[in-house]
Parts: C-alpha cells; structure tokens; sequence
C-alpha cells in the first residue's frame, strides 16, 4: 500500500515535470532584435492582412538549395491587419529542441507590437499547423525564399 502510493506520486511528479520542461521551451525563443538587418524576402496579403517575411542570407541559401535550414535559423514576420502592426510570429531552430518540439528542431513564439511575448501562446498551435510543411522543414514559404522580391 506504503509503496503503491509512493508510486503514484512518482507519475504524477514526471508529469508535472514534463509539462513544466515543454512550458519553458517557447521561453527560449526571444525577441530577434536584429530581424530587419535579414533579408526582407516576401510579402504575403489576404484581405486586411499584410505579412512581411525576413530570414537570413544563409537560411534563403538552404532552401534555394533545397537543405534543411542551418541551426540558429530565425524566421520572422510581421503581421500587419488594417495596415497597423498586429504582431510578429517568430520560429526559430536549435538541434537542442528536436528532442521536445513537435515541428522538427523549431520553437514559435508570438510577440505584441511592444515585442513583449503573448504569454497565452506556448506555441504547439504554431507547431500543429507547421506540420504539413514537414517535407520542407517546417517552413510553409520556401518558394518565396528561393525568388526573394
Ligand atoms: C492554421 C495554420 C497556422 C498556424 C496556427 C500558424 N501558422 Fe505560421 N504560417 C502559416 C502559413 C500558411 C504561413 C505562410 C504565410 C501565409 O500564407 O500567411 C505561415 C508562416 C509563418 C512564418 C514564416 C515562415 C514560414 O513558415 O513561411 C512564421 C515565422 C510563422 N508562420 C510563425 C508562426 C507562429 C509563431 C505561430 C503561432 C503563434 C504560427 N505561425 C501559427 C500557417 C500557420
């Protein structure tokens, strides 16, 4: 009996464990100062949304080349609604994160116009959708990367 509840609490300590770990990854993923020093790649519109897409140099490389994105690669877009900055959505790669992401080795993030992080948002929404583009790393806009305008 002693030993079976001590058990039962060693499961539910993993778990908490766990979800505590997953929690923190997103937190790894910060404000990327520098994005507007990349190269400004594509511009996507819908409606009343406009996006503006920045990568690095070496990140448009690999998919012109058609090699999965080197580690440390930072994708960011800003997403303009009814042409005012709505948010930036930030993914990012790290080999270390391959182990717990659910999109390759990427972590995602949102932050509000202030670059502060939506706190709300852990990222496996981001990671989910992101799925489909697994045969491209994860990135839905390697075309528009391989022909920058
Ligand atoms: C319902 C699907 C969906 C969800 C959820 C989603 N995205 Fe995306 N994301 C897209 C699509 C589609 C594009 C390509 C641009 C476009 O068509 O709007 C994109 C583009 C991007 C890009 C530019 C690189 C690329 O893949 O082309 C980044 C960065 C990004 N998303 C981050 C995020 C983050 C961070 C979140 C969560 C806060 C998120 N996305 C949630 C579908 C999604």
């Amino acid at each position: 009996m002693r030993l079976r509840t001590a058990a039962g609490l060693g499961a539910g300590g993993l778990i908490v464990a766990t979800l505590a770990f997953a929690q923190t990854t997103n937190d790894a993923v910060t404000f990327p100062e520098a994005y507007r020093n990349d190269v400004h790649y594509g511009t996507v519109t819908r409606g009343n949304i406009r996006e503006e897409l920045f990568a690095s140099p070496a990140a448009l490389a690999a998919a012109r080349e058609g090699r999965p994105f080197p580690e440390g690669t930072i994708i960011t877009m800003e997403d303009h609604r009814d042409g005012g900055l709505h948010r930036y959505v930030v993914m990012e790669k790290r080999a270390e994160w391959g182990r717990i992401s659910r999109a390759g080795q990427w972590q995602f993030r949102e932050f509000a116009p202030d670059k502060s992080p939506n706190p709300s948002e852990d990222g496996s929404r981001c990671a989910a959708c992101h799925q489909s583009q697994a045969a491209n790393d994860f990135v839905f806009t390697t075309r528009q990367m391989r022909e920058p305008k």
